[in-house]
This record gives C-alpha cells, structure tokens and sequence, in this order.
C-alpha cells in the first residue's frame, strides 16, 4: 500500500514539474518575441511610415515597398517569389506600378494579392 502512495506522489510531483516548465516556455517564447523590434512591428499593420524611411530598406534580404498606399516588408517573400529577383525592383520604392504591372510583364494574380496582405507592416504617413 505505501508504495502506491509514493508512485502516486511522485506522478504528482511530475506533473507539477511539467506544468511549471511549459508555463516558463510560453513566457520565454512570449518575451523573446517582444524584445525582437522587427517580429513587433511586423505584427503590427496600424504603424504608419514616411517614404525616407521604406527607402531605407532595400536588400534582398532587408525590403520594404510601397503598393497602393500600405508599406510592405516583403523580405521573407523574396526567395519565394516566383518572378525571380524581379521583385527586388520595387524595394524600398512606391510600387505600386511595378506591381500592378508585374514590372511591365503583365499583371498579378489574385494570389499575389493574397499573398501581399499577409506580409503589411503599416501604411505610408
Ligand atoms: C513590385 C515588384 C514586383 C515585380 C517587378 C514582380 C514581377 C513578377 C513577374 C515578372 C512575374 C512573372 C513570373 C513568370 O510568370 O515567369 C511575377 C509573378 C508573381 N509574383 Fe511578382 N513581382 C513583384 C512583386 C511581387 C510581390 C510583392 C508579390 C507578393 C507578395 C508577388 C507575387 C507574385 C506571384 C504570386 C507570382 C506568380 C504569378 C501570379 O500569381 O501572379 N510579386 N512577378
């Protein structure tokens, strides 16, 4: 009989153990977020932002544009993109014309455009 109290014991005490872990994770995983300026920002599509600074960003792997008036940090897009580094064209810039235009190739699906919403990080001041 005393040994299913301590086998029911130490299931208790492993549960508690496993519990205060997991809560611990969620508080890591949620602070580590916060402190990071871009994964804010990026979640966060009511910021508004001046031409000089979506000009700031114009790498292939650090870009930003403009397309019908919302700025778009489309930098984990860039190797996706299925025009190539066509895409690359309209960092940093007002795009929408290039956009609308597939850079004078044509024009974007409906894909495209879904695609686009997801990757808004504010809209131009
Ligand atoms: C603004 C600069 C951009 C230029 C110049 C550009 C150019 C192009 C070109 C030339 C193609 C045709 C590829 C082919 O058929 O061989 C293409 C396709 C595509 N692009 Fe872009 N693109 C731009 C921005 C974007 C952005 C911001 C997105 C979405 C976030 C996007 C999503 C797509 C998709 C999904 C396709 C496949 C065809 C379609 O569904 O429309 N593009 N692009």
């Amino acid at each position: 009989m005393k040994k299913i109290y301590t086998f029911i014991l130490v299931v208790m005490f492993a549960l508690v153990l496993y519990g205060c872990s997991t809560a611990s994770d969620t508080t890591t995983s949620s602070s580590s977020s916060n402190s990071n300026g871009a994964v804010d920002s990026a979640s966060n599509s009511s910021d508004t932002f001046t031409m000089d600074e979506v000009a700031q960003h114009t790498s292939s792997d650090d870009c930003w544009m403009v397309i019908n008036g919302n700025v778009y940090d489309v930098s984990s897009y860039v190797r996706n993109h299925p025009g190539g580094n066509d895409i690359l064209k309209g960092c940093g810039k007002e795009a929408t014309d290039m956009f609308n235009t597939q850079g004078g190739e044509g024009s974007h699906s409906s894909t495209a455009d879904f695609q686009l919403e997801s990757l808004q990080i504010g809209t131009l001041q």
